[in-house]
């Protein structure tokens, strides 16, 4: 059992913290953010995420979880200081270290003689030495025993309690390995490949797996808009790539493309990193060209089907930036909205899990409770999130209540060829015939 401060109650450090108290150790999360951590203490989560609530309420119980707002209190007797805070994008796509820095100075301030400071953070690479510094420096005449780890997460949304404890693999960076081997014994049980390495590597693997992902995505949605216009059809490309080993079948699903507090703004910065230190990063500047773009199909396919976009009611169908989240930041649901309401439209939309936060954004959205109000009258449906309370909707309720039988299916979730059947001009995403076929 090990002492564990967590230091930031997102995701990131909410299931991070979670998931060690369940391994057995003794945890406290701290977040600056009073009215948060209240609720925390009385079992409201701050963001949905599948199992989370659950698993925070047995820890609290257990007496291996607690909330605390106070700095002396989180950091007594603690032996790892996570730092879980976040990182936003600044104006050129840089990482903003505002809350990285306040975090330091805080674990300067009020460690007593001895911390490992574990990064969690995605923050570019050289920000583990820059910590390191900042607190040195802080320290000066008052000595601290101290190293600085980066243990990079990977964690999806939607799947994170799962995907702690069951890892592809942990990677812990340091130039101190002995802290970094004191780290790998609070994951030794998840029994997974454990890599160490110093410090900036360990950083640039955490920017490099996100933008890699990305990249793969942004590969198959140009694959499917050629397979578009050649009259393949890319879902069974992409399962047909998928069986070669060396390709894998993983993060090949065309659609409306990336979005999320992750790839967009990792992608951004690590583009930036590499520009300011004098190389050209000419495939990311694609990655995130592409994805721009696919949205941007979307309201040409529109307009093409449609004419003019101005006054017609489209509806959307998922808001949150992917399917188990209520985060809607990035979603490729809500650049559309913005693209649409510019050329006229009038919007609808509805999410299983993300109305509220959307209620805070979308201001100028008719907001409705399920996909059925969301058809009433449109002229146009767009399934933006794949959710799987969509799968089985009652397409012929559906049908006889939208104004035009017009189906943009941004994540190629339906049946194309039985929604023609049934009368409605579906339009998928990279699946030939159909796209074309439909409405030319
Ligand atoms: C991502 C990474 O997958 C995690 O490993 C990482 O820890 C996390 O970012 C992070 O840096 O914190 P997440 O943003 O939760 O996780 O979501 P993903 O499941 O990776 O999906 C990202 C976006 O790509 C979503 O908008 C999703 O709809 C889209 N996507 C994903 C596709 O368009 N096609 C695919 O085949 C897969």
């Amino acid at each position: 059992m090990s002492k564990i401060c967590v230091i930031g109650t997102g995701y990131v450090g909410l299931v991070t913290g979670t998931c060690f108290a369940d391994l057995g150790n003794e945890v406290v999360c701290l977040d600056i953010d009073e009215t948060r951590i209240e609720r925390l203490k009385n079992g409201i989560m701050p963001i949905y995420e599948p199992g989370l609530q659950q698993l925070v309420s047995q820890n609290v119980k257990a007496g291996r979880l607690t909330f605390v707002t106070n700095y002396e209190k989180a950091l007594k007797d603690a032996e790892f200081a996570f730092i879980a805070v976040g990182t936003p994008s600044g104006v050129d796509g840089e990482a903003d270290l505002q809350y990285v820095r306040s975090v330091a100075e805080s674990i300067a301030d009020q460690v007593e003689d001895k911390i490992f400071v574990v990064n969690k953070s995605t923050v570019p690479v050289g920000t583990g030495d820059w910590v390191a510094d900042i607190i040195r420096k802080r320290r000066a005449g008052k000595p601290l025993e101290f190293s600085v780890i980066s243990n990079p997460e990977f964690l999806r949304e939607g799947s994170a309690i799962n995907d702690f404890m069951y890892p592809d693999r942990v990677v812990l960076g340091s130039t101190d390995r002995v802290a970094a081997s004191k780290v790998a014994q609070l994951y030794l049980t998840l029994r997974c490949p454990i890599m160490i390495t110093d410090l900036r590597t360990a950083e640039m693997i955490k920017y490099a797996s996100n933008a890699f992902l990305a990249t793969r995505i942004s590969f198959i949605n140009e694959i499917a808009n050629i397979c578009e216009e050649l009259g393949a059809d890319v879902r069974d490309v992409a399962l047909g790539m998928g069986y070669d080993k060396r390709i894998g079948s993983a993060f090949l699903d065309a659609g409306l493309g990336w979005g999320g507090s992750c790839f967009p703004k990792d992608v951004k910065a690590l583009a930036h990193m590499a520009a300011i230190h004098g190389t050209h990063p000419q495939l990311l500047q694609a990655v995130m060209d592409i994805n721009r773009n696919q949205r941007r199909r979307v309201i040409y396919k529109l307009r093409k089907a449609l004419g003019s976009l101005n006054e017609a009611v489209i509806g959307i169908l998922g808001l949150s930036f992917k399917p188990n989240t209520d985060d809607i930041r990035e979603a490729p649901a809500l650049e559309l909205i913005h693209l649409l309401q510019n050329e006229g439209a009038i919007i609808k939309g509805y999410d299983p899990q993300a109305m509220e936060n959307a209620a805070q954004v979308l201001k100028r959205v008719q907001l409705c409770e399920n996909p059925y109000q969301v058809a009433e009258g449109a002229d146009a449906l767009v399934l933006a999130t794949e959710w799987n309370e969509f799968k089985q909707v009652d397409f012929d309720r559906i049908y006889t209540s939208m104004k035009k039988p017009i189906i943009m299916d941004g994540r190629n979730l339906w049946d194309g060829e039985k929604l023609r059947s049934m009368g409605f001009a579906y339009y998928g995403m990279g699946r030939g015939g159909f796209n074309n076929g439909n409405s030319d």
